[in-house]
Parts: structure tokens; sequence; C-alpha cells
């Protein structure tokens, strides 16, 4: 544990560590680092394949877009995304060199892998130039954040007119906490190394950095949870009862700048 405990660069190092430690067994499951399968509509919500196609349909990605993956992982979303519409071009950020790596490698070895970039970095500082993405897209990584106003001021510096942010997200329950459901949140939020905000506060912050919320949902009557997803985050993982979590999915459009 460092002096400066819940700092910026805490949080970050942290999260570092957590990946580092970690990559290697999210990966028995697939390339996609998500609890929870989205599926909507038709879809049989049964693999992660079915939870990128609802994601692809409901950010509204489209033939020619220019889009961020914010907090890309192993790039799994954003190669799906790749594949699966026509002249999509995906620029992906994790804070995890390990990740960056990994993802460079299976990008590669996809037909598409010519138009997915992937960098190292940090998505409150991105190294994209000014109105360059048409889309950027959170998929359970804006949660992470330890600075949200920063964090979407810079996502509306790189986002063009009328850019959207899509966000799919564990979001802790809003209002009052019971001291057990507190505890239980304060454990998975040191254990994960995310401050897991309310959905509130994540709007809120979108709306005072120059967006203005389109949509905002409570999403768990959506989400399947497979068996095996007991076991991510391993060699952390620990049991949780009634923890004050659910999934959320927030749309915003750029509004100002
Ligand atoms: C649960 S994983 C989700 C990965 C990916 N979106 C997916 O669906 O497979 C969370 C991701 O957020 C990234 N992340 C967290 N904080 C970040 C930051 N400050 N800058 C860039 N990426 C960050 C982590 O590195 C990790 O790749």
């Amino acid at each position: 544990m460092t002096e400066d405990r819940g700092s910026a660069r805490w949080w970050k190092e942290e999260q570092i560590r957590y990946w580092r430690e970690t990559t290697d067994h999210y990966l028995k499951f697939g390339a996609t680092f998500q609890a929870g399968i989205f599926r909507d509509g038709d879809s049989a919500g049964e693999s992660y394949d079915d939870n990128n196609r609802t994601i692809v349909k409901r950010s509204g990605l489209r033939r020619g877009q220019v889009v961020l993956d914010a907090g890309c992982g192993v790039g799994g979303p954003g190669l799906y995304a790749a594949e699966h519409v026509p002249d999509l071009e995906v620029h992906g950020i994790t804070l995890s060199p390990y990740q960056a790596e990994l993802a460079r490698k299976m990008i590669a070895a996809s037909p598409a892998g010519g138009r997915i970039h992937i960098r190292a970095g940090d998505y409150h500082e991105l190294p994209y130039p000014d109105r360059m993405f048409d889309r950027a897209l959170f998929l359970e990584s804006a949660g992470y954040s330890f600075q949200l106003e920063e964090l979407f001021t810079e996502i509306g510096r790189v986002l063009r007119e009328d850019g959207k942010v899509y966000i799919k997200d564990v979001f802790c329950r809003p209002g009052k906490l019971t001291v057990q459901e507190w505890k239980q949140i304060d454990l998975f939020r040191r254990i994960y190394v995310q401050p897991t905000p309310p959905m509130e506060e994540m709007t809120a912050a979108l709306e005072t950095t120059g967006f203005s919320v389109t949509s905002a949902l409570d999403i768990m009557p959506m989400i399947v949870s497979k068996p095996v997803e007991k076991d991510f985050g391993l060699p952390r993982f620990r049991e949780f009862s009634n923890l004050p979590v659910h999934w959320g999915e927030i749309v915003a459009v750029k509004t100002a700048g």
C-alpha cells in the first residue's frame, strides 16, 4: 500500500497491477472482459458474441465511423465490432501495457486487424487529436475512473460535434445502503480496484461536461450471468451476498465545444 492511497496515481498503479495479475485468468472465458452478458431482442445471451452483437446494435455503430474503445481490455469487443461493421475504424486504449500487448497479437490474426489500433494509456489523458471520433464506447470500464469530470471533458475533446458516448457498466445501487451493503460494496471496490459510482454520479458528470444524456437505463433484466462468472478476477475472488450493484446503460450526445 503506497502513501497516497486513493489518489489518482494510486488508482492507476493498483489497476495496472490488478490487470497484470488477473488478465490470463479472464482470458479463459474469452477476449471480452465483462461480468454480465447483455442480450437484446432475440439474442439468447449465451455467449460474448451475443453480448457484443447487442452492444454494436445499441451503440449505433455504422459503416465508416471512427470509434474510441475506452478501457478496451484485450480488444475482444472492439475486434468483434471491426469484424461485423464494414469500414469501421476502432482505436482501443487500456491502462494495462500487458493487455495492450496481448490485444495487438490477437488483432494481427484477424482480417479486420488493419482497422483496429490499440495503445496502452490512461483514458483521462488521451493521445488523440481533437474531434477525431464519432463514438466513444465504455464497456464495463468507465466505473474504474477516479475522476469522472476530467474523463468526460477529455472525451468531449476527442469527439466530433454530435458524437456519442455509450456506456455499459456495473453501478452502485442509488440511495441509502445498510451497513452490511456498505461493507460489501467497499470490499468490492477494493478487490476490483474500481470506484463503482452510482449511475446518477456518472450522468451528472456527463451533464456538467458538455453532454446531454439521452438515455440512462437499469438493464438488469437484459443481463445474463454465466455460471463461470463467479470465478472472475481470481486470484482475488471473494463470495459476495446482497452486493448493492446493478448493470446500467447510458447514452449521451456531445452538445458543447
Ligand atoms: C472490465 S475490463 C473491460 C475491458 C473491455 N472493455 C471489454 O469489454 O473486454 C476494464 C478495462 O478498463 C481499463 N481501464 C481502467 N481504468 C482505465 C484508465 N484510466 N485508462 C484506460 N483504461 C482503463 C482496464 O485497463 C481494463 O482494460
